[in-house]
């Protein structure tokens, strides 16, 4: 049973959908505890519901980022967990951090990766005049949204599409995608690596 660490900073959608594969068996992991850097985020309302462990770690109250992210550090290593599951987590990690717990580190990011890293993806995606998008699940490193590529899931782009339908379109995927991936890996069928 793997355990996992849930960060968020909003909705938690995909939180979401991680405890309902759990639920359903489909995941085999626990959620050892969820953080937010957001005390209002609504997917502290989820693991509530689910009895998970909540705890608020604002980035706000901390004079710089060195030490929001010692504090986070304080909280996540006393749980052993084998994985840190970002979900909807709008904070960009630095290297430092990201180093101590490389390779467990997981994100996913609402594009097909390396295209359109950071915001924006979905009206990026219909500007560029894109077919195919979707979403990718990926291990995290020092770089933003570049780290190996765990899974992706694709859709197809509607001439209809607004940034707001195709959301919603990924994010559903999404929902799908994050457990899946999580499961690879934890089961040893995704051995993620990459060259440069
Ligand atoms: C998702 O689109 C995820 O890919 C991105 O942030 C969004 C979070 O949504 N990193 P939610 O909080 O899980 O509903």
């Amino acid at each position: 049973m793997k355990r996992l660490v849930v960060l968020i900073s909003g909705n938690g959608s995909n939180l979401q959908a991680l405890i309902d594969a759990i639920i359903a068996g489909s995941l085999e992991a626990e959620i050892v505890q969820v953080l937010s850097n957001e005390p209002e985020a609504c997917g502290l309302l989820r693991a509530q519901q689910a009895h998970i462990p909540t705890m608020v770690c604002a980035h706000k109250h901390f004079p710089h980022k060195a030490a929001f992210e010692s504090a986070l550090k304080d909280a996540i290593l006393p749980l052993k967990p084998d994985y840190i599951i970002l979900a909807g987590f709008m904070r960009i990690l630095s290297a430092d951090f990201v180093h101590t717990f490389e390779g467990q580190i997981l994100n996913i990011h609402p594009s097909l990766l390396p295209r359109y890293p950071g915001l924006h993806t979905h009206a990026q995606a219909l500007a560029d005049g894109a077919k195919i998008h979707g979403a990718t699940v990926h291990l995290v490193t020092a770089e933003l949204d570049a780290g190996p590529i765990i899974a992706y899931s694709t859709l197809e782009v509607r001439p209809e599409d607004t940034p707001e339908t195709l959301g919603a379109r990924v994010l559903k995927l999404e929902h799908r995608l994050y457990p899946a991936a999580i499961t690879g890996l934890a089961t040893g069928r995704i051995c993620p690596f990459q060259v440069k």
